[in-house]
């Protein structure tokens, strides 16, 4: 667990430990990682989902109070198919600390839902962290990743893993379904401006509509998820052998494909062609697309204009963060 994402606060004889988790953006490969080939993600930091728990009075039992969906409900009442109510017992059930202790789990997250930032993976890492550390255990950041991944499947149905592993790792992460996921450091540092379509992106319907177009032209959509994978390569390549200069073009063309595999919208395309024009790099959409957030590669040069283009073309929110390099 990173030193930085729990927290411990004493007051008189109450004990509560808060932790953090970030959000989390993919560089490259989205779609296509769930059949196989790579793709590259990396933590936002500026944005954080938070989990606090605290005790509660001997024999009431524990309390989900997730304060993003307004609501604050006893654990044993939550149905099975609740996301972060299975993570709070599978995680309670690791820890043997019975299926209702007497804690109250307050919820809270920045990060927009539904928007390929992360936001389900981040609150229930922060969930895992803050239930371990109350329990005065640590807890590494591939069991965090493997509990998460159980929230995932109810929330997406077939994910790739790819959301849980990079933000219980918080570092970029190179991921390959089904092989070790490899953390990896470019060698510059990249900078990006993330703008908010404004519109939730649910990924499990664009996860969908992927798998049946592949069901119906298999041919065409393995050709289009392997393209994508050798962009993904050639990328982490740029990275490693430090040709910033290299990486544009690939956005490009990752945004390309994604608009072949009929994931892009409206809304995507209007943000990705803005960010183009005020001098961005490359630009792509993130995650699940048809709404959700773009990407756009940017410098201190172009930074402040491909912020504004971003807003006037409609951008909900931008945000600029940087992935330090090694
Ligand atoms: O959760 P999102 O919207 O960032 O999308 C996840 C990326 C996909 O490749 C579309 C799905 C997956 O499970 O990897």
């Amino acid at each position: 667990m990173s030193p930085d994402s729990v927290h411990e606060y004493r007051r008189d004889d109450v004990t509560t430990y808060t932790a953090s988790a970030p959000g989390k953006v993919i560089l490259l490969g989205e779609h296509a990682v769930v059949y196989g080939y790579p793709a590259i993600a990396v933590p936002v930091t500026q944005l954080q989902a938070q989990a606090t728990v605290t005790d509660r009075p001997p024999g009431s039992g524990c309390l989900l109070a997730a304060l993003d969906l307004g609501r604050s409900t006893p654990l044993a009442q939550l149905p099975t198919d609740d996301a972060l109510a299975l993570v709070a017992r599978l995680t309670l059930d690791m820890l043997g600390m019975g299926s209702d202790p007497d804690w109250r789990i307050t919820l809270h997250s920045q990060i927009p839902m539904a928007s390929g930032l992360g936001s389900g993976a981040a609150i229930a890492t922060a969930l895992v962290r803050a239930l371990f550390a109350y329990a005065g255990r640590s807890v590494s950041a591939q069991i965090v990743a493997d509990l998460v991944f159980e929230s995932e499947k109810l929330l997406h149905g077939t994910p790739s893993g790819i959301d849980n592993t990079v933000i219980a790792y918080e570092q970029p992460v190179w991921f390959e379904k089904g092989r070790p996921m490899q953390i990896f450091a470019p060698l510059f540092p990249i900078t990006l401006a993330v703008a908010d379509t404004g519109l939730a992106s649910p990924t499990r319907q664009t996860v969908g509509d992927v798998r049946q177009g592949w069901q119906t032209q298999p041919a065409k959509y393995e050709s289009l998820f392997g393209q994508i994978g050798q962009i993904v390569a050639q990328a982490r390549l740029a990275m490693e052998i430090g040709q910033p200069q290299n990486l544009g073009p690939l956005f490009d063309h990752n945004q390309e494909l994604l608009v072949e595999l009929g994931v892009s919208g409206a809304a995507n395309d209007r943000l990705v062609a803005a960010a183009r024009a005020a001098g961005a790099a490359g630009a792509k959409l993130s995650g699940g697309g048809r709404g959700g957030n773009i990407i756009a590669l940017v410098d201190e040069a172009s930074q402040q204009s491909v912020q504004a283009a971003l807003r006037n073309a409609g951008a909900r929110r931008v945000l600029v963060t940087t992935i330090l390099g090694a």
